[in-house]
């Protein structure tokens, strides 16, 4: 990567600005049998008839998202959108757009369905996937971790115990070893401040998760799991390739105050000081990019209600995506400026929409990328974008009902249909090339 930084501005992003779309295994891939499989058809009736309940005043057009979210088979990722069988299509979409690069996660239970055994077959499938990308000089991403494990990790102690340093650095370097001369740009653990708050801090962002529970002790564990961990797989990437980009993809949120009152203020500081000084703060050395997903801002204001309760995601007045989030542009700008002091370069990772009639996507995706270009303008080394996502997909307990994709994907026969939004993020790659 060249590194002027301040001397870019007023200038377009850099040449090798790296515009991409992003994707999952577990989302997109189908097939998967991994812990977060084994658990999903054990909670999609309940999933399915609390949709009510959970969703109704929550999102803007219930009536619209019903028919789906009701039904217990929106719960369950099985085939998913079948991406392991029709990457290479969707890599000519990608192309047909004019993305030049493509973030996606290694599925680790199809690398180590056994403890210390490596399936090479599916080595062999991931780096198929590697050539097809770069045969269409289309850059690979490749995130290690995406919220899903091995069923058996469990045994070995999970994400809190002592083991999983090991454990996952030797995946870690299975998969280095196989890939790393021909991958750039890594993240090893995607959202590790989502995983914390689901699994170890009795959940909150997403209506369920497997195995939650309230118990930060393990929940602190977790996090120095996750440095020592980032930390050892970047090695043995860098072993491989010394040249590789590796970062940790972060979920930020732009947290506003929604009350001048101490209590609110106090929540707010905490909200921040966790992802930052737990986690970025005790990486910054070793990381290459600080990965950004960023999706909404959050007006905290404290109340009688359950804390969980006290970061709201709109005003009552934003524009609403499908899931009720208000839509925050400038937020990526604020949370971009507030990275500036890592002196890092910056990826966004993530950014996108559910948005199932394609009416919003197009000026969602322009005004954050002209908020981004703004905060690039204003010294943020901003080296990438990254949509979420290519293709419409399973969102974790949601289940199918979110569209976010640039393309649809009909479930029944798998045809996927680019969107207009989709045309229109093209344009602005050009705009902004
Ligand atoms: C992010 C996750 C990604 C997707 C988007 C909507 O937090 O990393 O997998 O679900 O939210």
């Amino acid at each position: 990567m060249p590194q002027p930084k301040s001397t870019q501005v007023n200038k377009p992003f850099l040449a090798d600005f790296l515009w991409g779309a992003a994707t999952a295994a577990q989302q997109v891939e189908g097939g998967l049998d991994n812990d977060w499989s084994a658990w999903e058809t054990s909670v999609s009736k309940e999933l399915a008839s609390g949709a009510k309940a959970r969703l109704k005043g929550v999102v803007p057009d219930w009536d619209a998202i019903k028919e789906e979210a009701e039904d217990t088979n929106n719960y369950v990722s099985r085939k998913s959108a079948d991406h392991y069988n029709r990457y290479e299509e969707d890599f000519d979409l990608l192309k047909s757009i004019g993305c030049n690069s493509y973030r996606f996660s290694i599925e680790w239970s199809r690398i180590e369905p056994k403890r210390g055994e490596y399936d090479s077959k599916a080595l062999d499938h991931y780096e198929a996937m590697v050539d097809a990308l770069i045969e269409r000089s289309i850059k690979p991403m490749i995130t290690l971790h995406h919220f899903t494990n091995p069923t058996w990790l469990e045994e070995y102690g999970g994400w809190h115990g002592e083991n999983i340093v090991d454990i996952f650095t030797n995946f870690s370097e299975v998969v280095a070893r196989r890939l790393a001369n021909k991958v750039d740009y890594w993240c090893t653990i995607n959202e590790p401040g989502s995983y914390l708050l689901q699994r170890y801090l009795g959940g909150g962002a997403w209506p369920e998760w497997p195995k939650i529970e309230m118990n930060p002790v393990r929940g602190y564990s977790y996090i120095k799991n996750v440095v020592k961990t980032h930390k050892e797989s970047r090695r043995v990437i860098k072993n491989t390739n010394p040249g590789a980009k590796v970062g940790i993809a972060h979920g930020l949120i732009d947290f506003q105050l929604g009350r001048l009152d101490p209590v609110s203020w106090l929540f707010k500081k905490q909200l921040e000081f966790i992802p930052d000084k737990y986690i970025l703060n005790r990486v910054k050395h070793d990381m290459d990019f600080i990965g950004v997903n960023y999706y909404m801002r959050m007006l905290v204001k404290a109340s009688f209600s359950h804390p969980a309760n006290w970061a709201l995601k709109n005003t009552g007045q934003d524009i609403l995506n499908d899931m009720g989030w208000g839509i925050y542009p400038d937020g990526i700008y604020n949370v971009t400026q507030k990275l500036n002091r890592y002196n890092l370069p910056l990826i966004v990772t993530e950014n996108g929409i559910p948005d199932a009639l394609d009416t919003k996507r197009a000026k969602f995706i322009s005004d954050h990328i002209e908020a981004l270009f703004r905060s690039h303008k204003d010294g943020a080394d901003i080296r990438g974008y990254f949509y979420w996502s290519l293709l419409d997909n399973y969102e974790w307990s949601e289940g199918f009902w979110p569209k976010f994709g640039l393309a649809s994907v009909d479930r029944r026969t798998m045809e996927r249909t680019l969107k207009p939004s989709a045309q229109e993020y093209s344009k602005l790659i050009k705009e902004y090339s």
